[in-house]
């Protein structure tokens, strides 16, 4: 991972930087109040007339650079912007001349020149969001940068959590969460929504659990912050928690490690027998999930299944933010 652990990690690269006004490069840059802020105006424009919505960014221009595949982000961005008004232009690394070796700075800036007022950006580099928004002077909004950071996952994950925990408040404090566990299982090592939800979660006084076998998740105890701890056995972790996080293993990024599938299984999958043990667990699933590895169709589609909901609420949270990258972010 880049940075020094979970909780310790600085910007990639250790260099300095105050993000610009918009721009949501990684979770820490936001305070409690910007959260609540982010969360109102999500559940303001998801009630929004769409007529009258569609005004708000009326023929603003937003740029989607994904540099690495994607399902969820991508799709609910795009519907974000289009949902306030904006045209939106999608460029892949496939089909476009990134293909030719076009560098990242260079892409922005055509971007720019086309009209480009914010970029939403997934690339496989940590820290790339910080060279772009440093090459463009635009807004960018993070949608995945390698190891490191997945900001908007975790606001929309805290926004689901919130619905079933809290009432769906949008009032942010430092004790909120007091008195919540949250297990987060599976490939930890390789996930940049395991290290935006630890970070935040922390802030409002939940405890975050850790749990996946060594080459996954390995000892990181030392650097890693308050409210965060390793419990490698998963029927221990859920005994104790109110919503439990499954990962899959990245397997993109493995880079020749190797995975003892039928171990893995019996050890870290969510399924049937373990829903059954804990009756008032909840489930949550970034996506994309791999069936039948850390979870079974059981778990994934049974009621306490909040994975469909972290999509739509992935849609809310996304108008919000790209809103705000646009100025366009106060409450009315
Ligand atoms: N959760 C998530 O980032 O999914 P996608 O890779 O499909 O965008």
């Amino acid at each position: 991972m880049a940075g020094s652990g979970l909780a310790g990690a600085g910007m990639p690269g250790g260099f300095a930087h105050d993000p610009l006004p918009g721009s949501l490069l990684r979770i820490e840059d936001l305070g409690l109040a910007d959260i609540s802020e982010i969360l109102a105006l999500a559940s303001e424009l998801e009630s929004e007339d769409p007529l009258r919505r569609a005004f708000r960014l009326a023929k603003r221009r937003v740029a989607l650079l994904f540099y690495e595949s994607s399902t969820r982000t991508r799709t609910s961005f795009e519907l974000a912007a289009k949902a306030l008004g904006a045209d939106t232009t999608l460029i892949s690394s496939k089909s476009s001349s990134i293909e030719k070796g076009e560098s990242l700075k260079d892409t922005g800036l055509t971007l720019r020149a086309l009209g480009a007022e914010a970029i939403i950006l997934r690339n496989s580099f940590s820290g790339a969001p910080w060279l772009l928004e440093r090459a463009t002077g635009l807004p960018v909004l993070n949608a995945g940068d390698g190891m490191h950071q997945h900001p908007s996952q975790a606001l929309l994950d805290l926004r689901t959590m919130l619905r079933v925990l809290r009432g769906g408040t949008t009032d942010i404090t430092e004790d909120l969460l007091e008195g919540v566990t949250i297990t987060i299982c599976g490939d930890i090592l390789h996930s940049r929504v395991a290290r935006s939800n630890a970070l935040l979660l922390p802030r409002l006084g939940a405890r975050v659990l850790l749990c996946g076998p060594a080459q996954l998740l390995p000892e990181i105890a030392a650097s890693l912050g308050e409210g965060i701890a390793i419990e490698r056995d998963l029927d221990r972790a859920l005994a104790q928690s109110d919503v439990v996080m499954m990962l899959r293993i990245q397997a993109e990024r493995l880079a020749g490690l190797h995975i003892d599938l039928e171990a893995y299984r019996t050890g870290f999958q969510l399924n049937e027998d373990r829903m059954e043990k804990y009756p008032a667990l909840w489930l949550m699933h970034p996506g994309p999930m791999i069936r039948g590895l850390e979870i079974a169709d059981a778990a994934a589609d049974g009621p306490r299944s909040l994975i469909e909901e972290q999509v739509r609420h992935g849609l809310a949270v996304r108008m919000a933010l790209v809103a705000r990258a646009l100025g366009a972010g106060s409450l009315q």
